[in-house]
């Protein structure tokens, strides 16, 4: 059975059991406490916790899934990917544990001709928590299960949770036997291989907190209701009903394999280490498609950094199994052939997926060109040390410095018959990472732990955001943190975090700046904000100083937005909106938009895009959004399914999750985009949209930065004041300025070459009389002296030589000194004769430098040096001529 034909029964399963279907979300997870999306049960998250109220009580879904901690066993095993596809089946305090068993059941074991999956039910195992019983009752008594059949285990395989904190609860797994060949009899206990884990079922209704793992950690308590959450393998059970002995043998998967045994000649099933190769490959380019899908792009942190490791492991084992150039686009037309059936919105944005793979690809292959050599250099230093251990600073700087990943590192290593200090580089990795968070976190949530945040959502409920009608609104202060602290009060001076029960201010989000204000109690206390930050879903909290009075919680309080920023960040964000299009239409549909900032009076926005955008269309761009603007467009908000949106051709930004309700800002008929911002009445509101600047933020994303409005005006106004101050100068019209000044300065550098020229001729007449000014030091002719200032090196040099052949005596040294711009400079130049007696320039330049605070050096014949002492320059002359001298004695 095909793995579309797995989805479309699975969904239609549950659907006809009063499930509603949720299409998978974003692989990009909306939660803190996640990277990515591991498990299905995470966008339903918020209504197991009672933090959200779902408007169906049953859902099924299969969801786009990440996971990485087992990446190093992808290929070796027959089950572990990084990428895969959860089948769920969802009961918010609906169904428990009988239903949740039983239709489970029913779907395996159906026959295929009767919508299920036909599975043997002889081949059935199942597992249960230990303690229980109820669930192992079910399985046996309305399920029919043999009791042999039915293992009890611990906290580690039945007990789930995200091993963060969250729900949680009992789980019973349904095993697979794939028969005497893959391991020993005994079930699930004795053997995962054998007996795979098909199914998780699990019985959430407990709330986990900190601890560690799967196995240590305190339960908080019951939550609100009983759930279920279920989780399936998609991959696995293909595997099964395909008959092939892994997950990557699969339709979906297969075909990647065997595109890379086109573009190597290495066959499948002929060498356990190249399979393992070709199986990662498969695995990873599949990961890869798909994250870059959800609009990651790869980087040295977080996310990007996953995408970064998987893409880079792909190509990696290309070159393991021969390839020697580029293979990533080959690779991506086979994924987006066999996931482009399920997900249709790839095929749609394969330009710009194929832009960012191929960006990476490109830089990868640029890194192993110059950090093989950075390896064999550390390698070589190592065996020099005597040592077999690749430092652990040293594999840092690699990665660091030069893009390797650790596991390139160490695989590299390995070739050459070295260990890795792993446990020193994961330190060092380790204290970048803490960095970097903690910058995060302070700027996202002040320095309080989610937690004070949780605790106001659970006592309060969501905070309803008022802002996108009102700039001003009462509300009661509903959570208060002091330094980071829940207080009952604040009092002046402190600074402060504010949850109000509604609020119009619009915390940071979808690349819009938070507003700015004022928060006033009714007892008379001032808060002034300066930050709004959503640190978990549906908490938005105003940071800021109290400037008078004491702010109580519970208190009645007037929120009041700084409206002049508001309009001035509303502007830009209508404006990044028409950039977006305008840069559609100029570039295609694959100038995606990668990210962006809203601030007053000016944004930024980033973009996928292969190369630089050439000016010319830039200009056309920059033309097309003040075209546009100037037609009065009305800009407006609207409600809407996903469904519909999509039907309607709004743009979404990958990446950004979106429920199943999406707000939809339109502009005209010109732009139509999936937004939580807050905007202009009319375009003509932005006046006037200034490109600044298009350069380059990563592979294969551009980005520009633009003016609006005032700003705008601002800026060309002083371009104007600019060019007028231009025209009377050089007294022409604007357009002829460019040729006009170029003229001056080919003028100019004609002038200074003739000026050289002069310097140098005048310089040089002084060489007579210089060379008549000899004195003889111990049977040498020696010329000790300063010339005049402002003379440059060359020039001194030149005369220096000059003056030295002109030396009647058979030994001749010179010595000339001139200070430059404050720095005294010396040339010292010794014929031929005087070097076979013994003096040489190298040693002389030392002797006065030594008295002007410098540095020389040179050859036997003529040496160089500058000093930072001018008022030495006399003491140096008689530095040197004592040298001269001492040497003739
Ligand atoms: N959430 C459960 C799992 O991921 C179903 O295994």
């Amino acid at each position: 059975m095909r793995s579309a034909e797995i989805r479309k029964r699975w969904l239609g399963f549950f659907e006809e059991r009063g499930h509603t279907v949720v299409p998978s979300a974003s692989l990009i997870a909306d939660d803190p406490t996640l990277l990515l999306v591991p498990a299905g049960m995470v966008p339903f998250k918020p209504y197991f916790l009672g933090q959200e109220q779902p408007s169906f009580r049953r859902a099924t879904s299969i969801q786009k899934c990440v996971r990485t901690p087992d990446i190093d066993e992808v290929g070796k095993t027959t089950r572990h990917a990084t990428f895969f596809q959860m089948c769920g089946n969802f009961s918010f305090g609906d169904y428990f544990k009988k239903e949740a068993i039983t239709s489970a059941w029913e779907l395996l074991t159906a026959p295929q001709d009767a919508g299920g999956y036909g599975m043997d039910p002889e081949r059935l195992w199942v597992t249960v928590f230990h303690e229980d019983s109820e669930a192992e009752a079910i399985w046996r008594d309305v399920v029919g299960v043999r009791p042999e059949r039915i293992q009890r285990l611990g906290m580690g395989p039945n007990f789930w949770s995200m091993d963060v904190p969250g729900p949680c609860g009992p789980a019973s797994e349904i095993c697979y036997d794939r028969g005497p060949e893959y391991g020993p009899e005994g079930g699930p206990a004795v053997n995962e291989e054998r007996y795979i884990e098909l199914w998780n079922l699990v019985f959430m209704q407990y709330e986990r907190g900190e601890g560690t793992g799967k196995e240590d950690f305190e339960i908080l308590g019951e939550l609100p209701a009983k759930n279920i959450d279920t989780g399936l393998g998609l991959e696995r059970l293909a595997m099964i009903l395909q008959g092939v002995n892994n997950i990557f043998e699969i339709d979906t998967s297969r075909a990647v394999i065997d595109r890379a045994t086109e573009l190597t000649g290495v066959a499948y099933g002929t060498d356990p280490k190249s399979d393992v190769s070709l199986r990662i490959v498969s695995d990873h380019m599949r990961a890869s498609v798909m994250l870059v899908g959800d609009g990651v792009t790869p980087g040295n942190e977080g996310r990007g950094y996953v995408l970064r490791r998987i893409l880079r492991r792909a190509i990696r084992n290309m070159r393991l199994l021969g390839s020697t150039g580029p293979v990533a686009k080959s690779l991506i037309d086979t994924v987006l052939d066999v996931m482009g059936e399920q997900y249709p919105e790839l095929l749609e944005d394969r330009a710009r997926i194929e832009i960012v793979i191929l960006a990476e690809e490109e830089a990868f292959l640029r890194t192993l060109r110059t950090g093989t050599a950075m390896l064999d250099e550390a390698v070589a230093e190592t065996r020099r040390g005597g040592s077999s251990v690749l430092g652990g600073s040293q594999a840092f700087m690699l990665h660091d410095t030069y893009g390797f990943p650790i596991d390139l590192t160490l695989e590299m290593a390995a070739e050459q018959g070295l260990r890795v200090d792993e446990a020193g580089f994961r330190q060092l990795m380790k204290q970048q990472r803490d960095r970097a968070k903690a910058d995060a976190r302070a700027k996202k949530s002040g320095h309080a732990d989610l937690s004070a945040y949780r605790e106001v959502a659970d006592r309060a409920g969501a905070v309803e955001f008022t802002g996108y009608e009102l700039m001003e609104d009462e509300a009661s202060v509903v959570g208060l943190l002091v330094g980071g602290v829940p207080s009952p009060a604040a009092s002046e001076g402190d600074d402060v975090e504010i949850v109000l029960s509604r609020t119009p201010f619009y915390a940071e989000g979808g690349g819009q700046l938070a507003d700015h204000g004022r928060i006033r109690t009714q007892a008379g206390a001032t808060v002034t904000v300066h930050d709004v930050q959503q640190p978990v879903p549906g908490v938005l909290v105003h940071s800021g100083t109290v400037l008078v009075g004491e702010v109580t919680l519970g208190s009645t309080a007037l929120a009041t937005v700084d409206v002049e920023r508001r309009r001035a960040v509303s502007r830009a964000h209508s404006a990044t909106h028409l950039t977006h299009q305008a840069l559609r239409v100029a570039l295609g549909p694959s100038a995606a938009q990668a990210g962006s900032e809203n601030s007053p009076g000016r944004f930024r926005f980033d973009f996928a895009s292969p190369s630089a955008v050439p000016h010319s269309v830039l200009a056309d761009v920059e033309q097309e959004i003040n075209e546009v603007l100037s037609r009065e467009l009305e800009v407006t908000a609207a409600v809407m399914t996903m469904d519909e949106a999509r039907k309607q051709g709004a743009v979404a930004m990958f990446g950004e999750k979106y429920g199943d309700q999406v707000r939809v800002v339109t502009i005209g008929d010109y732009s139509k985009e999936l937004c939580g911002g807050t905007h202009v009445r009319n375009t003509a509101q932005l006046g006037l949209v200034k490109l600044m600047s298009e350069s380059s933020i990563g592979a294969g994303v551009r980005r520009v930065e633009a003016l609006v409005g005032v700003d705008a005006y601002r800026f060309l106004a002083r371009e104007h004041t600019l060019v007028r101050q231009l025209t009377d100068l050089v007294k022409g019209k604007p357009e002829e300025l460019p040729e006009k000044i170029a003229g001056m300065i080919t003028r100019i550098r004609d002038a200074e070459k003739e000026i050289d020229r002069f310097r140098l001729d005048n310089l040089m007449q002084s060489s007579p009389s210089l060379a008549g000014s000899a004195e003889q030091v111990g049977g040498v002719a020696l010329v000790a002296a300063k010339v005049g200032d402002g003379i440059a090196m060359d020039d001194l040099r030149r005369l220096a030589r000059d003056v030295c052949g002109r030396l009647p005596s058979p030994e001749a040294v010179v010595a000339l000194f001139s200070v430059k711009d404050d720095r005294p400079l010396c040339v010292v130049a010794v014929n031929e004769k005087a070097q076979a007696g013994g003096l040489k320039a190298g040693e002389l330049i030392r002797t006065g430098m030594a008295v002007l605070g410098g540095r020389g050096g040179g050859k036997d014949s003529v040496a160089q040096g500058a000093g930072t002492d001018a008022a030495a320059v006399d003491r140096a002359i008689a530095a040197v001529r004592g040298a001269v001298a001492a040497h003739g004695s």
